[in-house]
């Protein structure tokens, strides 16, 4: 009888972001030794963020996008389809995505946004502003959301929340570096359980 051969089925994910990349890199960390995981491309808007550096010394092909192609044109579309992605990470991504890619990658993208939607959400609400808000706003917890993106900013549906406690001492630097904290400790196992959901 001929032996049964398995074949590891791989995902291809692609990363987007537009900043430093500290998530990207702690997901490539990640996934650094697991076979099924294959990180493809990374893709940012700004040719001097410092996530163009990670790529470089991952040699990790990189995609820079320009913005009147991006958003009235076909979404960099054959570009991005010839990463042949699984999944479309925004990793600190500030673009709005728009609806040709939407459509084209349904279910398809994730985003990670660094408060509880759906407050703290919505154009503008990125990065530190969201921790100068949320400074402001007294509150006394934060935390993350992990979500699938539709046309609307920080709207689609959420796969998974996370909060951490603040203290009236805490100021937005401090709040940021929690909430990276909790990035750095979920977003990589919200993607591999996310991508074991998705159809072949
Ligand atoms: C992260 O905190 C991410 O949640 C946020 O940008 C930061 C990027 O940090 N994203 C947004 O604000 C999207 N609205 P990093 O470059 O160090 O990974």
């Amino acid at each position: 009888m001929q032996p049964k051969l398995f074949r590891l089925r791989t995902h291809h994910l692609l990363l987007f972001a537009s900043g430093t990349g500290s998530n990207v890199r702690n997901i490539i960390e990640f996934f650094r030794h697991d076979p099924a995981v294959h990180i493809t491309g990374i893709v940012s808007n700004k040719p001097d963020a410092g996530v163009l550096l990670i790529a470089e010394k991952e040699n990790i092909p990189v995609l820079l996008l320009e913005k009147e192609r991006f958003f009235r044109g076909d979404a960099f579309l054959p570009d991005i389809s010839k990463f042949n992605p699984s999944l479309l990470i925004l990793a600190g991504f500030l673009w709005k995505v728009p609806p040709a890619l939407v459509q084209a990658f349904p279910n398809r993208i994730l985003n990670i946004h660094p408060a509880l939607l759906p407050k703290y959400g919505g154009k503008g609400m990125y990065g530190r502003f969201v921790h100068e808000a949320v400074k402001a706003a007294g509150e006394t917890e934060s935390g993350i959301t992990i979500h699938l993106v539709d046309e609307q900013y920080d709207h689609g549906k959420t796969i998974f929340q996370a909060s951490v406690n603040l203290l009236p001492e805490d100021s937005p630097e401090s709040i940021a570096h929690k909430i990276h904290q909790l990035e750095y400790n979920h977003f990589p196992q919200v993607i591999r359980d996310y991508l074991q959901t998705l159809p072949a």
